[in-house]
């Protein structure tokens, strides 16, 4: 069985902490404990054993020196350390089931907020369990156990479909490496569709993009309501992450007014460079007395 860390001898009441002076001058090795059961693994794992020190658990538990060690994560693995041998009593995470192994370590990390919505998020209805993505014997979490070194290529491991979008022309710069799949998403879970960081889809992009949040004098209604109406956050092969060419989207929604646009040569302003925003450029949104349609 998995097993917490030791408690603080701090926390015993004042009786146990008497009996626990009594205790340590009797059997001292007990408090370097931990070391000792470290250097029983490092007979036969030398290599791991050397490297945890170095990784974010080995500081955080001030490995070495007494304060939790390999048998938080692997059980008290006696009888597999006087073996060599893998009975029971030794926990591989890679190889136990999701539940065991996120049991284990929201035992310590399930308080905190970015593990707020673990549970019932896809990540966890599907079984993923924390070892999938984080290797916790390597120096710079997260990746996963291996060679995958970089966030987006570890998403894209079992998103593959993913790695399309970031070759298209226009995408967000993910493969550029000035951003990552978690600065729109939380892989833990979250409270908004599809894991989004943010309250909604707009206010996620507005802590970006902050001049597209208005209030504008002259609104665009799809504008208010969804950033996707026209945007593919994660990739497109049309300006501007665009769901479809300028004109054929505003022609989605604009078929017929006030001027014809549909039958327009092909020279018409309509057609070339910016297409209808060659004069309707300020589509998010205008603050000008007389902006109406976007013009200015
Ligand atoms: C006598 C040598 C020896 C000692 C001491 C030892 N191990 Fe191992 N350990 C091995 C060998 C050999 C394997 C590979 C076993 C296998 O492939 O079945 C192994 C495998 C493991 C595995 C992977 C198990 C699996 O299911 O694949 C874990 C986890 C592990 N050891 C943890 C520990 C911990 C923690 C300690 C200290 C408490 C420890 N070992 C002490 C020899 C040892
Ligand atoms: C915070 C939890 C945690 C602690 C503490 C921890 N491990 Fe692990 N260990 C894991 C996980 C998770 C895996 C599964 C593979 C991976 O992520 O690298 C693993 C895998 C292993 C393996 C199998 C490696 C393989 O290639 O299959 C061995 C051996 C091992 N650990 C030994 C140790 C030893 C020795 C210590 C103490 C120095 C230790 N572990 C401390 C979580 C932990
Ligand atoms: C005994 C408590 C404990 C257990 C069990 C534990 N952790 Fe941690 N973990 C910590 C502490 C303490 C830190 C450092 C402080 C922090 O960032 O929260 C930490 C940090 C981390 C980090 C942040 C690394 C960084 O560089 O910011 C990751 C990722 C992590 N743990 C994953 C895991 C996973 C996966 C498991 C289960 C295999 C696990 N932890 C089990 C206590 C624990
Ligand atoms: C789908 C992949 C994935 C899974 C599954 C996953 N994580 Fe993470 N985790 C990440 C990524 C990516 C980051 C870095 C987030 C960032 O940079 O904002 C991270 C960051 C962390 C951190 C450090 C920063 C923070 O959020 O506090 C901790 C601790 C952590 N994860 C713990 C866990 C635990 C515990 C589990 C299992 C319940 C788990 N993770 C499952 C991908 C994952
Ligand atoms: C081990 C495989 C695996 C890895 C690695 C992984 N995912 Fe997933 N992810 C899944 C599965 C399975 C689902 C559920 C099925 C689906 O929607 O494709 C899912 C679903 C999602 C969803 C949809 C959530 C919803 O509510 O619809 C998002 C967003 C997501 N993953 C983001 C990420 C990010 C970001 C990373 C990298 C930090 C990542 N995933 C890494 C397997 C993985
Ligand atoms: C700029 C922000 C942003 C980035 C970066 C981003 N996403 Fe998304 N992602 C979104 C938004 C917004 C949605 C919801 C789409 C919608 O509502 O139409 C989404 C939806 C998803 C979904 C669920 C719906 C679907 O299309 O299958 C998955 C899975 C996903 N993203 C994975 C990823 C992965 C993997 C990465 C990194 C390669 C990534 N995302 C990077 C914003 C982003
Ligand atoms: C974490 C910051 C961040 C978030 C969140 C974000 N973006 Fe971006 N966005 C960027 C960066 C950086 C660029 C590239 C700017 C550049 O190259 O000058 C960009 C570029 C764009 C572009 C122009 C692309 C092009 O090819 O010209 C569009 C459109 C866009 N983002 C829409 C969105 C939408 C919609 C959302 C919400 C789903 C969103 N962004 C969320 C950072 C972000
Ligand atoms: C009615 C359709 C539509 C909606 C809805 C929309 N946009 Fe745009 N967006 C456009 C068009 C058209 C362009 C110009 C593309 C080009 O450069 O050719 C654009 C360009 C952008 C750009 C890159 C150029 C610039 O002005 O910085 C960003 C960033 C952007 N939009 C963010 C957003 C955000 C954030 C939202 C949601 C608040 C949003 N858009 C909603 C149509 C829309
Ligand atoms: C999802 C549907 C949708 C899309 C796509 C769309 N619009 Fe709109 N647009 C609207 C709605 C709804 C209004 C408000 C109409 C009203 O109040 O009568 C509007 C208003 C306008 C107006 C102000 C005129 C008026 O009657 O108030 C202009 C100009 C305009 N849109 C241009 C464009 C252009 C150019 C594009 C392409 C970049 C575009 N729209 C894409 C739905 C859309
Ligand atoms: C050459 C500049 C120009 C181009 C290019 C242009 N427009 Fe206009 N648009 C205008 C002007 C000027 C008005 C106001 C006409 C009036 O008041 O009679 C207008 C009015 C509109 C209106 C509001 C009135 C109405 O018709 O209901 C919409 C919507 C509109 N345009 C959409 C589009 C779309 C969609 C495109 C691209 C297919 C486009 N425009 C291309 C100049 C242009």
């Amino acid at each position: 069985m998995l097993r917490k860390p030791l408690k603080s001898p701090w926390k015993l009441p004042a009786i146990g902490a008497a009996l626990i002076v009594v205790f340590l001058t009797g059997v001292s090795t007990l408090v370097k404990g931990e070391p000792e059961r470290a250097s029983v693994c490092a007979s036969c794992h030398d290599d791991i054993v050397n490297d945890f020190a170095g990784t974010t658990h080995g500081r955080a538990f001030h490995f070495g020196s007494g304060g939790g060690d390999c048998t938080s994560c692997h059980g008290a693995a006696t009888q597999h350390a006087a073996s060599g041998e893998t009975p029971a009593d030794v926990v591989n995470p890679a190889k136990s089931g999701a539940t065991v192994v996120n049991d284990a370590c929201l035992d310590c990390h399930g308080n905190q907020p970015m593990r707020a919505y673990w549970a019932g998020s896809a990540h966890e209805e599907n079984d993923l369990s924390c070892a999938d993505c984080h290797a916790v014997h390597a120096k710079t979490p997260p990746r996963r156990a291996g060679e995958i070194q970089n966030q987006t290529d570890l998403c894209t491991s079992c998103h593959g479909s993913f790695n399309k979008y970031l070759l298209q022309r226009s995408h967000h710069p993910l493969r550029e490496g000035k951003m990552e799949c978690s600065s729109c998403h939380n892989p833990h879970g979250s409270g908004s569709p599809s894991q989004l960081l943010g309250d909604s889809p707009n206010d996620l992009c507005f802590t970006c993009h902050a001049d597209k949040r208005g209030p504008f004098l002259w609104e665009h209604s799809p504008v208010r309501e969804d950033c996707m109406t026209c945007h593919k956050p994660h990739g497109s092969n049309h300006e501007g992450l665009l769901v479809s060419r300028t004109v054929q989207l505003c022609q989605s929604c604009h078929m017929q007014g006030r001027h014809q646009t549909v039958a327009g040569t092909e020279t018409a302003m309509w057609n070339t460079n910016r297409q209808c925003l060659n004069c309707h450029s300020q589509i998010h949104g205008s603050n000008h007395p007389s902006g109406p349609l976007f013009q200015r």
